[in-house]
């Protein structure tokens, strides 16, 4: 079985490096041994090179929350997917909800895939419909948000990609939703992988699950949703519940 990946999405959720480098120390300590599940974590971008050049330690790899579509030159502001890579980052948040609430379109997120992998960041490509809908739409938008975000990508090159499914109403809802929907999800993106992209690759994809996850569900979201692993927001700036997940 392929290692579960768990990444953690450290949000804005850190207010100074001392407290950013204090999580990261405990997160590193309290992962168990012999991981059978690979951590990824995503911290603020004004923390990651901080973090990046004093962590020694070789159980974690470094995600951004987010790059930008802007190469390196004169864009104030901007994050470059340049400066992710070389500051240590191996992977890329794309396209996470709260990115998309702000106005990024999915045509956006499909070119900073492409700029990911150009830049040999691995994207995980967040997607889920904002709400259920009785008649079944929400699939419509999910398989819209699928096949859009992932526009400029080859068939080929699915197998560098990682799909987070995050249904809006689940991220920072008290429970997370049923492992039945999740596994409905998950089995419904890798149908539409493999008829869009690559039969073989479609249903190997990696699909993490993300929202409400913590390490009471987490054993039942993998076993029984089908999961490849998890996204997790707030549960992961608790180094014992994230243990407890990656576990
Ligand atoms: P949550 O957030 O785990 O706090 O629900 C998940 C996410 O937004 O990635």
């Amino acid at each position: 079985m392929k290692k579960a990946l768990v990444v953690a999405n450290w949000k804005s959720y850190v207010g100074s490096p001392k407290e950013g480098l204090a999580l990261l120390k405990e997160t590193d300590k309290t992962l168990p041994r012999g991981l059978s599940s690979k951590g990824v974590v995503c911290p603020p971008a004004l923390l990651f090179s901080h973090l990046t050049s004093v962590y020694r330690g070789s159980r974690i790899s470094f995600g951004t929350q987010d790059i930008s579509l802007a190469p390196l030159g004169a864009h104030t502001g901007e994050t470059t997917a340049a400066l992710a890579r070389a500051c240590g980052a191996t992977h890329t948040m794309v396209g996470h909800a709260e990115r998309r609430a702000t106005g990024e379109a999915s045509l956006a997120v499909a070119a900073k895939v492409r700029l990911a992998l150009d830049t040999r960041l691995t994207p995980i490509v967040c997607i889920g419909e904002t709400e259920r809908d009785h008649g079944a739409q929400y699939l419509s938008v999910i398989e819209l948000m699928l096949v859009d975000s992932l526009a400029k990508i080859e068939p080929g090159e699915l197998k560098k990609i990682v799909i987070a499914y995050e249904p809006v109403w689940a991220i920072g809802a008290p429970t997370a939703p049923d492992a039945r929907v999740v596994r409905e999800a998950v089995v419904y993106i890798k149908k539409i992988l493999a008829q869009r992209f690559d039969k073989e690759l479609g249903l190997k994809a990696t699909v993490l699950y993300g929202g409400a996850v913590d390490a009471e569900n987490a054993r039942n979201l993998l076993v029984e949703g089908q999961a490849s692993g998890f996204l997790v927001g707030r549960a992961s700036t608790d180094p014992k519940n994230f243990a407890g997940i990656i576990r």
